[in-house]
């Protein structure tokens, strides 16, 4: 039994933004499971603070660091026993809305300083210096807003354990040097191997250059994340830690996601009704004034309307595409541009196109349980959660092959699929491509037996958490030994 803090900006259902908040929930839960000790540590947001007092919410210390009064609240994660503590500091708790920007987009002018506080509480309950009574062997540090518990770790002679798990190298926590000395962070950190990044400081780096083990969420990308291409710059900073890092692919939570018992959805189905799918099809046809029909086959995309979820891919290829007797369902937000772009195709289209911005849980099940392709052409893809769940509801997936989608989705000949086809994979990512592959999917939608026998693949695949928390569990056991 191991005792592991977990840091964390986002964990679901508490508060969401993209895949980290589904991981930072479901691999606490399956190490729960598997008889560990351990505490989610999360900013005590406003909407956080909301949800957790309907759980119950108490305060259990009150620290002084860097000059800023913090209170960590306990609550738990709502539906589990999984103990969850709020850095509570008026930075978060005072603030409506996203986690890291404004009502406009941009990132919060003090995001450094949000994170940084967060990074101290952790570095004190690390420590056992904060009143709790009780010290994790492990600290398990997310994504850039995490980074600095590494780095702060790292002065201190009796600490305990840090991994660090990359979700997206893409962000980077970047900032100037004057906020590097601001936060008094120790002068010889201001160094390449340390957390300068050509000129600035980058909070990421503090958890690829100092914590014991390095992870990532799927094996493809460990190895793509080496190289010029995907390494965002950070590229040698990982090859020299080549030893240390290693993929860990994701799971997904398969009693949130399942069409068998999926209370968001209009029908409920599973491997040996898939069938029955259809009825979610026409439901969503209804619901959002597309012809009902239940032989035009259905496109879906759910995502963060960014760069990497491939957009532009979609968008250049679209003219091709609506050629096509097929529908179109969208449900996104992010950029402006795109969002524009996305509301005037649905516009000019409007029996086949149809676009809702906004962040819709359930909508999102709907359009899993109810599109028959599911389309996934990010440029990269640290993991990739929606390819999954698209697998385990038989919308079989077209995607890019990086990282996690090349590690999840395989595509054969419809005269060979054998037992692991399961949807469609294209190796540029360019509009000519996606809209082939798109073809090949559409080629095969009219082929039943290809259809059902890939809808089937997809379906029996296992993406339980229990393999990965597995994985955890000898990286932990390998840096405490
Ligand atoms: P990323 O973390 O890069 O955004 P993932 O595929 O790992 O990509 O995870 C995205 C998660 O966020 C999925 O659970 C997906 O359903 C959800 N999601 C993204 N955008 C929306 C949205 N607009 N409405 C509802 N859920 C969304
Ligand atoms: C990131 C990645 C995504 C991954 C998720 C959870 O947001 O973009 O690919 O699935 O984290 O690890």
């Amino acid at each position: 039994m191991k005792k592991i803090l977990f840091a964390t900006s986002e964990a679901h259902p508490l508060i969401k933004t993209g895949g980290l908040a589904d991981v930072a929930s479901s691999l606490p839960r399956a190490l729960l499971k598997r008889g560990h000790d351990v505490k989610i540590l999360l900013p005590a947001y406003a909407s956080v603070v909301a949800k957790a007092n309907e759980a119950g919410v108490k305060k259990v210390a009150e620290l002084s660091l860097s000059g800023q009064t913090i209170n960590l609240l306990q609550t738990r994660l709502p539906g589990s026993r999984v103990t969850v503590i709020l850095v509570d500091i008026p930075q978060f708790s005072e603030r409506e809305g996203n986690p890291y920007c404004g009502p406009d987009g941009s990132d919060w002018s003090d995001n450094h300083w949000r994170f940084f506080v967060f990074a101290k509480a952790a570095e004190a309950i690390a420590l056992n210096q904060a009143n709790l009574d009780w010290q994790p062997d492990i600290v398990h540090c997310n994504d850039w807003q995490t980074g600095l518990i590494p780095a702060l770790l790292a002065q201190h002679e009796q600490k305990p354990a840090s991994v660090f798990t990359i979700h997206n190298l893409a962000y980077r926590g970047l900032f100037s040097y004057q906020i590097f000395a601001e936060l008094g962070l120790p002068n010889d950190y201001w160094h390449h191997e340390k957390l300068e990044f050509y000129g600035q400081m980058s909070f990421i780096k503090g958890g690829l250059a100092f914590a014991n083990a390095i992870t990532t969420v799927s094996q493809s990308y460990a190895n793509e994340i080496q190289t010029p291409e995907f390494g965002c710059g950070l590229d040698g900073v990982l090859r020299a830690r080549r030893d240390d890092l290693s993929g860990v692919l994701n799971g997904i939570n398969m009693d949130e996601w399942n069409p068998g018992a999926d209370k968001l959805i209009a029908h409920n189905y599973n491997r040996r009704t898939v069938n029955q799918k259809i009825k979610n099809k026409t439901a969503l046809q209804e619901q959002l004034g597309l012809p009902v029909n239940e032989a035009i086959p259905m496109l879906g995309f759910i995502g963060r309307l960014v760069d990497q979820k491939g957009i532009d891919l979609i968008l250049n290829q679209m003219n091709q595409l609506l050629t096509h007797d097929c529908q179109i369902v969208i449900l996104g937000s992010g950029f402006a541009s795109y969002e524009q772009a996305l509301k005037n195709l649905a516009q000019q289209h409007p029996k086949k196109v149809s676009v809702t911005l906004g962040y819709n849980e359930a909508f999102a099940h709907q359009i899993e349980a109810g599109a028959d392709i599911f389309l996934m052409p990010s440029v990269f893809e640290p993991c990739g959660l929606n390819q999954m769940y698209s697998l385990r509801y038989g919308t079989l997936p077209v995607v890019n092959a990086v990282g996690g989608l090349r590690d999840t989705v395989f595509e054969k000949p419809f005269d060979d699929i054998g037992s692991d086809g399961n949807g469609f994979v294209f190796h540029e990512a360019t509009a000519e491509d996606l809209h082939a592959a798109i073809k090949r999917a559409l080629a095969a939608y009219q082929q039943p037996e290809v259809w059902k026998q890939l809808q089937q693949n997809a379906m029996s695949q296992d993406f339980s958490w229990e393999k990965s928390a597995e994985r955890y569990e000898e990286i932990y056991s390998a840096i405490t030994a």
